[in-house]
């Protein structure tokens, strides 16, 4: 089915496949937003990125280019308040595609109490009505799609703003191969090639009715953090992720008993991986493998953290988007989170 337009159409009503497929135009658009910033503002000695679900997962890609090159500690923090560190010098970056996750509100509050320079990105709603009362910077993004499928408006000016303050997540250089891997891949993966050639349709039936179980490596890791979100809130289906070398000292424990026949071992590899955790991958596909209801393998392309990063997580969102698919499962829509927030709201 997942090579029928028209059963693709029907379980996807909401268009979330426009979503996918317009992520590389998004992308390049993002990346060309410049950062309002205030003349005030200067190089921060920390940086603290508060966002929840998909949003913060913009925070980890921040997080994770940077962990090699820059030496300012950065932290994404997901939840109420800020986190102590968030003190003098500190930069708070707020991110909330919707702009009224009450955490980040919350956040903006602390940061206000503490006087920390502060810069929005968001499409609206509360953020976008207390920066604009508060004289405060805010990146406005287009509106219209879910938090998920926004991680370009998210993620290209968080680096952009901190670029501008001398913090080097990823050069211009960096982000123009990128954008040409997330274009490639665009072509690669959209619903018009059949499964033969579609690399995420093919991972979607391996993983079938099994649970995704998605490992990366030191780099990778955060990606396949995105992965199981992107299973849970797409599919529907519960995820799991880790990675590697943490997850040899305590998950791998769970790997060869009778429940890994119901997991689908997702191993997110970089070619750019040490020697010491390319061996522990051939270890864990040997040792989980055989237990495992499936294995599959797939590779990061491009050169850059932020190219490689940004290939896997194109893959995941199109294979959880193609599992929704074949679940019969609408991949926008999120009802129970919906509800979480209304009852909240409600009081
Ligand atoms: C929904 C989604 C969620 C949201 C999260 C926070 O598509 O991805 O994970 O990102 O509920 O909401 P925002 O991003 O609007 O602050």
């Amino acid at each position: 089915m997942l090579d029928d337009p028209g059963a693709l159409a029907a379980v996807d009503p909401h268009g979330a496949r426009a979503a996918l497929a317009g992520f590389p135009a998004q992308c390049r658009a993002a990346a060309a937003i410049e950062p309002p910033l205030l003349p005030s503002m200067k190089r921060p000695r920390v940086v603290v990125i508060a966002g929840m679900g998909g949003s913060a997962s913009a925070g980890d890609l921040v997080a994770a280019c940077s962990a090699e090159r820059v030496e300012i500690p950065m932290f994404v923090h997901r939840g109420y308040g800020l986190p102590s560190v968030a003190w003098d010098e500190a930069l708070v970056l707020a991110v909330s595609y919707s702009g009224n996750s009450a955490e980040i509100i919350s956040a903006a509050d602390t940061a206000r109490a503490r006087r920390l320079p502060f810069v929005a990105v968001t499409a609206g709603g509360a953020l976008a009505s207390l920066t604009e009362q508060r004289g405060l910077p805010c990146v406005r993004v287009p509106q219209g799609l879910m938090p998920r499928m926004a991680l370009g408006y998210l993620f290209f000016p968080l680096a952009r703003i901190l670029r501008a303050l001398d913090v080097d997540v990823v050069s211009g250089e960096e982000i123009q191969e990128a954008l040409a891997v997330v274009e490639q891949l665009g072509a690669e993966l959209a619903p018009e090639r059949p499964l033969e050639v579609n690399e995420a349709k093919r991972l979607a039936v391996a993983i079938g009715s099994r649970w995704p179980a998605v490992y990366g490596g030191p780099v990778t890791g955060a990606v396949a953090y995105r992965w199981k979100t992107d299973f849970e809130e797409n599919a529907k289906v519960f995820g799991l992720a880790g990675a590697l070398p943490e997850m040899n000292h305590n998950t791998i424990e769970a790997w060869r008993t009778p429940l890994a026949r119901d997991l689908h071992l997702v191993l997110l590899r970089d070619e750019r991986e040490e020697p010491e955790i390319a061996r522990r991958f051939t270890l864990l596909r040997d040792l989980a493998g055989p237990a495992a209801g499936g294995v599959s393998e797939c590779r990061a392309r491009g050169r850059s953290t932020l190219a490689r990063l940004l290939s896997l997580t194109c893959l995941g969102q199109w294979a959880s988007l193609y599992l929704a698919a074949l679940r019969g499962v609408d991949p926008w829509s999120v009802p129970t989170l919906d509800e979480v927030k209304r009852r909240l709201r409600e009081g």
